[in-house]
């Protein structure tokens, strides 16, 4: 994206451009078929809006959402959100009732089958549950050597009517590495427990392992269902492949104006610290997002992109701010112009770019963008009209063109990749439209 102005004023914003959101999900439906697509919307759907991205991925025929929290499903329901969604991170203290009371599945790992079956037996209603299997990545599932009794005690609640499992599902640790052996032993151990539940008698809709990594590179862990976040983002999970050569258009594009813009002499000293001085006279622009946005502090070697050209962010990145060098003072005056931190399209940098440069991974350079940077969502046009809350439409054709052209380079890739001229993929861009959120 390389827009040089905007339907409305913005000091900084995170445009997410919705029809790349619905393109990626179209995408990976099509790479995960038959198996169906759980999108998943945890922690503010990794910084791109969870109600917004959560009904264009619906819109987009992705069956499920997927949540880390009951809260942030429940957040879901209130927005009139009734796709079915699983949340599977709880603690004791976890307010299981209204999870299950707002028609939420529950993931068990073990000890929450009590609290539960207890929430379940006070709202007399059957908690729909996922039972989750650690296969090996040691965070969250039930020990395989636990495996057997959990089904056990799971059969007997659900023949008192106090559950239902619907599913079985586990996580993979290591599938971004393909190459990794590690994978095919989760791959195995998965099965052995679909076996054990299903020898106990439960008749699972859905079997579950397969994250974006695993979509991507391992058919053999589709099963019936995948479980795709980064790569509803348009983002690759790979280190040696671009989302372009995934087929993938990233949605998000984080940008803001030019705050102040000087020239300076040769040894001026830049941000705290002054680790950084200038080595000739040259023109210092200012760019009005900081830690508090979710620039990561330690971020060092990355670029901004300014009227097409890009230039080196320098010094320490502070609290609201950080500083560009333009490296020659015939640039003129930019106060005032765009600044692109990354998003998609050629000659702007892009997420992966940014977590190179924080020693971070481009998951968390999406996720970690601050609720004080203004979301403004592009690719609106064929919203569902669910009485969501009425937000301000504007038109926004330049950003819109923008998307089209995206998803249909995205369409283009796709189609090479997969030799299939009748692919049903090809995505509807959309009118102009956007939501500023
Ligand atoms: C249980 C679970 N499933 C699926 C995902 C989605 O992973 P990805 O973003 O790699 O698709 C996550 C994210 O961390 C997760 O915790």
């Amino acid at each position: 994206m390389s827009s040089t102005s905007s339907p409305l004023p913005y000091d900084r914003q995170a445009v997410i451009n919705l029809d790349a959101i619905r393109a990626n999900v179209r995408h990976l439906r099509e790479i995960a078929a038959p198996a169906r697509v759980m999108a998943v919307v945890k922690a503010d759907a990794y910084g791109h809006g969870a109600i917004p991205v959560a009904r264009a991925a619906l819109e987009a025929g992705a069956g499920w959402l997927g949540v880390a929290h009951f809260t942030e499903g429940l957040a879901l329901r209130e927005a009139g959100i009734d796709a079915p969604i699983l949340a599977w991170l709880h603690t004791p203290d976890t307010d299981f009732a209204a999870g299950i009371e707002a028609g939420i599945d529950v993931g068990i790992s073990g000890w929450e089958l009590e609290p539960v079956v207890a929430a379940a037996r006070q709202l007399e209603r059957p908690a729909r549950v996922h039972l989750k299997i650690d296969t090996g990545l040691g965070r969250n599932g039930c020990p395989p050597a636990l495996w057997e009794d959990l089904v056990n005690r799971a059969v007997e609640y659900q023949e008192l009517g106090l559950l239902r499992v619907v599913g079985v599902f586990s996580h993979l640790a290591v599938a971004d590495e393909p190459h990794r052996p590690e994978t095919d032993d989760q791959v195995d151990r998965f099965r052995e427990a679909v076996a054990v539940a299903e020898n106990a008698g439960l008749d699972l809709e859905v079997r579950h392992l397969a994250n974006t990594p695993g979509t991507l590179s391992r058919p053999d862990a589709h099963f019936d269902m995948v479980r795709v976040g980064l790569g509803i983002y348009g983002l690759s999970p790979f280190e040696t492949q671009t989302p372009e050569e995934l087929g993938l258009v990233p949605a998000m594009t984080l940008r803001g104006r030019v705050a102040n813009c000087k020239q300076v002499p040769a040894g001026q000293g830049v941000s705290y610290g002054l680790n950084y001085l200038t080595t000739e006279p040259t023109t210092l622009v200012l760019v009005p997002l900081g830690y508090a946005d979710g620039i990561p502090r330690s971020v060092t070697g990355v670029q901004v992109a300014i009227g097409g050209k890009r230039y080196d962010l320098v010094g320490r990145v502070a609290m609201d701010q950080f500083v560009v060098d333009l490296r020659t003072n015939d640039a003129g005056d930019l106060l005032g112009e765009e600044v692109i931190l990354f998003g998609p399209g050629p000659g702007v940098p892009d997420a992966q770019d940014w977590a190179v440069g924080a020693g971070t991974i481009n998951y968390e350079i999406v996720t970690r963008v601050s609720p004080r940077v203004p979301r403004y969502y592009t690719g609106t046009a064929d919203e569902q009209d669910d009485g969501g809350e009425a937000a301000p439409v504007a038109v926004a054709e330049e950003l819109t063109a923008s998307a089209a052209e995206q998803a249909a380079a995205a369409a283009q890739v796709r189609a090479a990749a997969l030799a299939s001229p009748d692919e049903r993929n090809t995505d509807s861009a959309g009118d102009a439209g956007a939501v500023l959120a």
